[in-house]
């Protein structure tokens, strides 16, 4: 009993799929040309001669993963490329404007050739189904959408880092159709359309266009499209964890000049600090990026503040060779005489008596001392200065960049 209702529930299903075939009834072939010798699904449907037109038409949905280590970023798109084929039939009492087809059936029929020129990787994702559909118009122009997750490459510059704009681009040329046969162009209406929530880490988009990019081969010229995204790295991390830090570093190695030449422990140490500190600084400024031959502006600005915490280094070592001089050992003095007391006390009358000035006595250890402490006096106010000179340079030259 319950296996014969189970027969009648299947044949009841299949009958219900048989049916709904009859009713809809479309088949490719309803679309093809009554004779296949008249269709050549490898030939592009050049109507009078003329190269197929096919229109393009991206949104973009996510911009992400943004690595400059292996200088490509990561895009979601829907792709749009529409066509006219006027090769084909249309389907009978088609009353509606467009009509979805079976995506399979582009393999019988002619399509555009387009492909992904600075893709690293596409990902089609097929849940819950497969992420594509065809609409055939009434005016038999052929609408094939899919949406790719693509990982592109982006060929970057970081010359002024992290003061950069990068420009990426996503690019779709032809394979195998020359510009005799078909050409690619963006859609008159709605070429790109950019979804305006997208948030990256440290890049802000800034601006973003489509350009031509039809390329030049031996073999012929080949249709190519591209949208071109204008990434600009925003400051704001490098200020707080680069600049400012790296700032109070060099500050804080003058701090030296302001401890008294005979603490050699006390400024060795800080400005040794001060360098170390640094230089883990610079290491971690450019974490993210290649090791790239050229001079970045972020090396120039860390190599002037290494310098700096160097020379204030060295110029304790100048003043300890200035007082260094009176360290020396003095000579053995010559031993009192007993009577050196009368002498003393009649130089201390022959001064009051003249009227003359008492001479401080000067000992070379003390004029020494003097002109450490001089060469500290001029560091305090010459360091500080230079340092904003070239701080206030650095970022009037790089202004136009922020
Ligand atoms: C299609 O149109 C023809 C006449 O043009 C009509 O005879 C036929 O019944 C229609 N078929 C459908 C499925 O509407
Ligand atoms: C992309 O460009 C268009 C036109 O230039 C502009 O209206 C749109 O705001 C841009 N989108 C983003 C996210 O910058
Ligand atoms: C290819 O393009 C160049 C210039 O863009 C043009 O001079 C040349 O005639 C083209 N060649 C063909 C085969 O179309």
């Amino acid at each position: 009993m319950d296996c014969g209702k189970m027969f009648l529930f299947i044949f009841l299903l299949l009958y219900d799929r048989i049916s709904a075939d009859i009713a809809t009834g479309l088949t490719i072939h309803d679309i093809l040309p009554e004779d296949p010798k008249k269709y050549d699904k490898m030939r592009p449907p050049k109507k009078d001669g003329q190269p197929t037109k096919v229109y393009f038409h991206v949104t973009v949905m996510g911009l992400d993963s943004i690595d400059e280590g292996s200088m490509t970023y990561a895009a979601d798109i829907f792709f749009a490329q529409t066509w006219k084929d006027h090769r084909l039939r249309l389907p009978e009492n088609m009353t509606s404007e467009y009509r979805l087809l079976e995506v399979d059936w582009l393999k019988n029929m002619w399509r555009p050739d387009s492909f992904f020129k600075n893709a690293k990787s596409v990902t089609f994702q097929t849940m819950t189904i497969p992420n594509h559909y065809m609409w055939l118009y009434k005016d038999k122009t052929i609408l094939y959408m899919v949406k790719l997750t693509l990982r592109l490459s982006c060929a970057m510059n970081f010359m002024i880092y992290p003061h950069d704009t990068q420009e990426c681009k996503l690019q779709m040329e032809s394979l195998s159709h020359t510009t005799d046969d078909m050409i690619f162009q963006w859609d008159p209406d709605v070429p790109l359309v950019v979804d305006e929530n997208i948030e990256l880490p440290q890049l802000a988009l800034v601006h973003n266009h489509t350009a031509d990019c039809t390329q030049v081969y031996s073999t012929g010229n080949f249709t190519c499209l591209e949208v071109v995204f204008e990434l600009k790295r925003r400051l704001g991390y490098y200020l707080f964890h680069t600049y400012i830090p790296t700032c109070l570093i060099v500050i804080m190695s003058w701090v030296s000049f302001w401890i008294k030449p005979e603490a050699a422990p006390a400024r060795v140490t800080l400005g040794v600090t001060s360098l170390l500190t640094l230089s883990t600084q610079h290491a971690k400024s450019q974490a993210s990026l290649p090791p790239v031959s050229y001079l970045k502006a972020v090396d120039a600005f860390m190599s002037v503040c290494t310098i700096f915490v160097f020379m204030a280094l060295m110029e304790y070592c100048l003043v300890n060779i200035v007082l260094g001089d009176s360290d020396l050992p003095k000579p053995p003095q010559p031993a009192k005489k007993p009577d050196s007391i009368f002498d003393m006390a009649a130089k201390e009358n022959s001064f009051l008596l003249t009227g003359a000035p008492k001479i401080p006595v000067v000992t070379p250890a003390q004029r020494a001392r003097n002109r450490a402490i001089n060469i500290d006096r001029f560091s305090r106010i010459f360091f500080p200065l230079l340092f904003t000179v070239l701080n206030g340079t650095y970022w009037i030259m790089f202004a136009e960049y922020i």
